[in-house]
């Protein structure tokens, strides 16, 4: 009689980042379609649609800590989901490890640069820069003065 040799198994890890990575696509994916659809129809519809976007628009929503928050979100989930996802593609599709370890750095630096940039940008933004035209800015800015 043939014995049957036990299947190969993997020692249980503690920190399992593949099904973190699993459940944070889900998660991430069902608030970003709030935070998406919310940003698209504020910034589009509710208002005077595309015409009315420019700097005093930008300047007057980012006056608000709610908006702030908003997009703070927005920016670091989608790039988070979307640096996960291009993680993902890579591993299924990149043909020795070299490239792969290539590709997964080239990701993991462009979305950590991203989402300093992007933080940066919305906390230490100036909404009333003093060489500015004034028609340029936001009602409050003059009242300031
Ligand atoms: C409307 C909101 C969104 C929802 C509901 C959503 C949902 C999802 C889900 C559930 C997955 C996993 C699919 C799988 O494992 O087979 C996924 C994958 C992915 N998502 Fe999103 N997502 C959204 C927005 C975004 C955004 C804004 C980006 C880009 C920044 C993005 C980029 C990706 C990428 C690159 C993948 C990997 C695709 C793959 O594995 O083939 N998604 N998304």
């Amino acid at each position: 009689m043939t014995a049957i040799p036990a299947p190969n198994s993997v020692p249980p890890r503690r920190f399992n980042i593949e099904k973190w990575g699993w459940i944070y696509m889900r998660g991430s994916g069902v608030v970003l379609l709030v935070l998406i659809f919310g940003h698209l129809f504020v910034n589009l519809f509710a208002g005077e649609g595309v015409k009315a976007i420019d700097f005093a628009f930008v300047a007057g929503k980012w006056a608000s800590p709610f908006w702030v928050v908003w997009d703070t979100l927005l920016l670091w989930l989608a790039l988070i989901h979307g640096a996960n996802g291009m993680r993902t593609i890579v591993n299924d599709y990149a043909k020795g490890p070299r490239l792969r370890k290539l590709f997964l750095g080239a990701i993991g630096v462009s979305s950590a640069l991203l989402i300093l940039l992007g933080t940066l940008v919305i906390y230490t933004f100036d909404p009333c820069p003093a060489d500015a035209a004034p028609g340029e800015l936001p009602s409050f800015c003059s009242q300031e003065k």
